[in-house]
C-alpha cells in the first residue's frame, strides 16, 4: 500500500457543546490576548466569549473586516492589526475566508517571510502562535486542512499549504451554521461535497481517505437540500457539517482536482463565490472524467442510493444525473451564463485554470487547454 500522511488538529470537538468547550478551553489556555478573525454573524457568541473570559484578565479583539474571499492585501491589513494587539492566540470564526486569514496570521505574526515566499506547498518556515478554528459555513473544511487560499496581486488564486496551517484545535458546532442563508448553504455544501468527490475520484486516492470521502458524500447528498429548505433543521445542519469535516480531512492528504482548478478563475475574474464556482462546473467535469473514473463514480452513485441493479457504467451516469438534480434542488442554476459570465471569457478562464497544475495533477483524467475550454463551453 502507498503511504499517506495526515496532519490534523490535536483537538477536535464536534457537536452542540463545541462552542461551550471552546470558551472553556480559552479560559484555561493561559493565553491573554485573543485575536478573532470573525464575521458579524457570530457577534453574539463573541460577546459570550468576552464576558466569560474577562475575569481571567483575558482580552478579546474581534476583527470583522474580512467580508469575502481574501486577497493578500486584505490579509496584510488584518495581520498589522493582530501584531498591534500583540496577540498570543488567533481564532478564525467564520467561513473559509475568515478561517484562512486567521490561519496565516498565526503563522506570519512572528515570521519574517513575505507572503510571496510562503505561497505554494511546504514553504512556510514556522508557526509560533496558537491557532483555533470554528467554522460557520459547511463548508470549506479549512478547520481540518493545511491550506489557506488568497488572491495575489496578479489576480490568481494562490494556496499556502503547510502542516503549520493546521489549527491546534477545531470546534465544529452545527448551531453556528443555522443563520447561513439558503444560497450560501447550497454553495458551501456543494463545495464540501466536491472536496469529498474529488478526494475519492483522485489519482492519489487512498483507502484511508476513501472511507471519509464516501461517508461525506452520503451525508451531504442526503441532507443538503433539507438544510437549504429549512436552515433551522439542526439534524440536516449537523449532517452537512460532518460531511464538510470529512471533506476537509481529505484536503491535506489527497486534495481536489479539475473542478477546483476550473472554479478558481470564476472567483478571481468574476467574483463568483468559491462554492458556487464549483457547483457550476461539477457535473460537467464529472462527465469529462467519466471514461477514466467510471468505477469510482459508480461507487459514489451506490452510496447516494441511485445505483440499484445498475451495471457500473449506468450507475456512474446515474450518479452524475443525481448530482445535477441535487444542485438544482438546492436552488442553483448551474450555468455560467446564468451568473453573467460572457462566452468570450472562456478562453481566458481556461488559460488561468490550466495554471492550477497543483490540483490538475490529481484529476483522474488529464486536462489540456482545449479540454478546459470544452468543459466551460458545456457549462455555459
Ligand atoms: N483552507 C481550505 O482548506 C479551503 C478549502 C476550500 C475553500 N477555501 C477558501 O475559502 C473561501 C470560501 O469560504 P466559504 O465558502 O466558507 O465562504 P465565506 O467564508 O466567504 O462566506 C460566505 C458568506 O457567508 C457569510 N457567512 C459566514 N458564516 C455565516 C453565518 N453563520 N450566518 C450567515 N452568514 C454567514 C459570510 O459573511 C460571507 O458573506 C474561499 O477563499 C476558498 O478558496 C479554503
Ligand atoms: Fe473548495
Amino acid at each position: 500500500m502507498e503511504s499517506i500522511t495526515f496532519h490534523f488538529p490535536a483537538k477536535l470537538v464536534v457537536g452542540g457543546e463545541a462552542f461551550a468547550s471552546f470558551v472553556e478551553d480559552i479560559r484555561s489556555s493561559g493565553c491573554k490576548r485573543i485575536f478573532v478573525v470573525g464575521t458579524p454573524h457570530t457577534a453574539e457568541q463573541m460577546e459570550q466569549l468576552t464576558a466569560a473570559t474577562s475575569e481571567q484578565g483575558i482580552r478579546v479583539l474581534v476583527d470583522e473586516s474580512i467580508v469575502d474571499e481574501p486577497t493578500f492585501e486584505n490579509f496584510e491589513e488584518v495581520l498589522a492589526r493582530a501584531r498591534g494587539f500583540n496577540t498570543d492566540c488567533v481564532v478564525g470564526v467564520g467561513g473559509g475566508s475568515a478561517m484562512d486569514v486567521a490561519k496565516l496570521i498565526a503563522a506570519q505574526i512572528k515570521n519574517r517571510q513575505s507572503t510571496r515566499e510562503v505561497a505554494g506547498i511546504g514553504n512556510l518556515a514556522e508557526r509560533q502562535t496558537r491557532m483555533i478554528c470554528l467554522p460557520t459555513t459547511s463548508g470549506t473544511g479549512s478547520e481540518m486542512s493545511p491550506n489557506a487560499l488568497f488572491t495575489d496581486a496578479d489576480g490568481q488564486k494562490v494556496g499556502v499549504i503547510s502542516p503549520y496551517l493546521v489549527p491546534d484545535a477545531a470546534y465544529v458546532c452545527p448551531e453556528l451554521t443555522a443563520s447561513v442563508p439558503p444560497a450560501v448553504t447550497a454553495a458551501t455544501g456543494i463545495d464540501a461535497f466536491t472536496h469529498c468527490l474529488e478526494g475519492f475520484a483522485n489519482r492519489f486516492a487512498h483507502p484511508m481517505t476513501d472511507m471519509l470521502a464516501l461517508e461525506g458524500i452520503r451525508l451531504i447528498a442526503e441532507s443538503l437540500e433539507r438544510a437549504c429548505r429549512d436552515g433551522a433543521d439542526l439534524d440536516a445542519r449537523a449532517r452537512v457539517a460532518l460531511g464538510s469535516v470529512y471533506g476537509g480531512m481529505c484536503l491535506g492528504p489527497v486534495n481536489t482536482g479539475a473542478v477546483h482548478a476550473l472554479a478558481y478563475p470564476l472567483g478571481t475574474q468574476f467574483h463568483i463565490p468559491h462554492g458556487l464556482s464549483n457547483a457550476l462546473l461539477l457535473a460537467e467535469v464529472m462527465t469529462f472524467n467519466l471514461p477514466q473514473a467510471t468505477g469510482r463514480y459508480a461507487q459514489v452513485a451506490r452510496v447516494m442510493g441511485v445505483a440499484d441493479g445498475a451495471g457500473e457504467a449506468e450507475a456512474a451516469s446515474n450518479g452524475i444525473a443525481h448530482i445535477r438534480k441535487l444542485i438544482e434542488a438546492c436552488g442553483i442554476d448551474a450555468r455560467l451564463s446564468a451568473v453573467g459570465i460572457p462566452r468570450e471569457a472562456i478562453p481566458g478562464l481556461a488559460e488561468d485554470a490550466i495554471k492550477v497544475q497543483r490540483l490538475l495533477k490529481n484529476n483522474p483524467r488529464t486536462v489540456e487547454l482545449e479540454d478546459a475550454v470544452a468543459i466551460y463551453e458545456a457549462a455555459f
